[in-house]
């Protein structure tokens, strides 16, 4: 990525000073056919270094399409890079262009590639490894054994967050068009359709009918968990800890239960046949792992802090699992038929309901207050036309 450096041309923003620094950045080096567009930036492992870059359009090579951004959801993942404690630049530069939860459309696409101008697409995240590992080898990047894979605004590859970004034809998504506003929600949807889809797979294992599932944390991820339980025709209960702003009441909406209680308690009544744990929160995460029914799957999504310890009956936490013939696992991350399965779930989702995750949309100019969330917040998304 070329950075212009133009500082002096965005003081008009009137960004006030916040411990995310907002900027315009220029550098001497472009020529003066390059069109110029904005980016959200940061410097990978550098707290403080999220900055609105001015920086050089992509263009599209071969087998690529050339996209206007529409929209950028941010998650927990981007606020981790904000802070500086993840991410990685492309080889040889300074900056990453952040985003992972892109929506835009289709500018220019080559005759033959499956896409049209005016496409609504997203672009998926992750890139196989190179060597490649053999679950790489078969599609399953999701999977990846060797740890070189590649993703979009988080590992070695330029991110969708800016006005005008380029994919792969192959790592795009089309969606439909009635999905405008909310087709960013598509990407943390693989993230639990992949969830899902390992479940189901765990449960196999055995005779499997489940019931009921225990979601812990009602953001995004828990929330779309529940949306898919609730396809499933299961019986859905989300714990939170919030009591106001509109979680509840999305929960609610599905048809779900909403908690505030521990998952001791609420496990205690409900008795789930799945649980899946979508806080990262230690305690949290080791409560799904005591409290559920015999032969249950415990799915962890949820990315930890590290360095706080917690003390725990590590005998008692292993008989448990043991004597009840439960799986944990862990999950991240999508591949292509995740993808597949998410447009599915959204398509049958009630529309009203998906845009009711989205509880702010901000500016490109605004962006640094999407990194500073509330606990009531769901879902805020970077408005990438203005
Ligand atoms: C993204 C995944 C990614 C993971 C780790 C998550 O926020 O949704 O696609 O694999 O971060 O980088």
């Amino acid at each position: 990525m070329r950075v212009r450096r133009a500082r002096h041309e965005c003081s008009k923003s009137a960004v006030p000073a916040t411990p995310l620094t907002l900027r315009c950045v220029r550098s001497g080096k472009m020529s003066a056919e390059e069109m110029i567009m904005r980016a959200l930036t940061v410097v990978p492992r550098q707290a403080g270094s999220l900055e609105v870059s001015e920086v050089a359009e992509p263009v599209a090579k071969d087998g690529e399409l050339l996209v206007d951004g529409i929209a950028l959801g941010v998650c927990g993942t981007d606020r981790e890079i904000a802070a500086g404690q993840y991410a990685w630049a492309p080889p040889g530069e300074h900056r990453l262009i952040l985003g992972h939860e892109s929506l835009g459309r289709v500018r220019e696409a080559a005759p033959g590639s499956g896409f049209s101008p005016g496409d609504l697409v997203v672009g998926i995240v992750r890139r196989p490894d190179p060597v490649p590992c053999g679950a790489c080898a078969h599609g399953e990047f999701d999977m990846c054994r060797n740890g070189r894979y590649t993703e979009r605004g988080i590992k070695e590859l330029h991110g969708y967050g800016s006005g005008r970004w380029t994919v792969e034809a192959d790592y795009a998504v089309r969606l439909d068009p009635s999905m405008e506003d909310v087709g960013m929600l598509l990407e943390p949807t693989t993230v639990v359709a992949k969830a899902w889809d390992h479940i189901e797979r765990i449960g196999r294992r055995a005779w499997f009918e489940p019931r009921r599932v225990l979601i812990s944390g009602a953001g995004p991820i828990g929330l779309l968990a529940a949306l898919l339980g609730v396809q499933r025709g299961l019986d859905v209960h989300v714990l939170d800890r919030v009591t106001s702003g509109p979680k509840p009441e999305l929960v609610a909406a599905l048809g779900a239960t909403y908690h505030t209680g521990s998952i001791p308690e609420v496990a205690a009544d409900a008795q789930p046949d799945i649980v899946i744990e979508a806080t990262g929160v230690p305690r949290l995460v080791l409560d799904a792992m005591a409290n559920n029914a015999a032969a249950s799957v415990i799915c962890l999504t949820g990315v930890s802090p590290t360095g706080r310890p917690v003390e725990v009956d590590a005998g008692s936490l292993n008989r448990g699992i043991v004597l009840q013939n439960d799986v944990v696992f862990g999950t991240v991350n999508a591949n292509r038929a995740h993808y597949d399965q998410a447009v599915r779930a959204l398509g049958l989702a009630d529309h009203a309901w998906l845009a009711g995750m989205v509880t702010r949309r901000l500016p490109l100019e605004r962006a640094y207050e999407a990194f500073g969330q509330g606990e009531e917040e769901v879902k805020v998304v970077i408005d990438l036309t203005s």
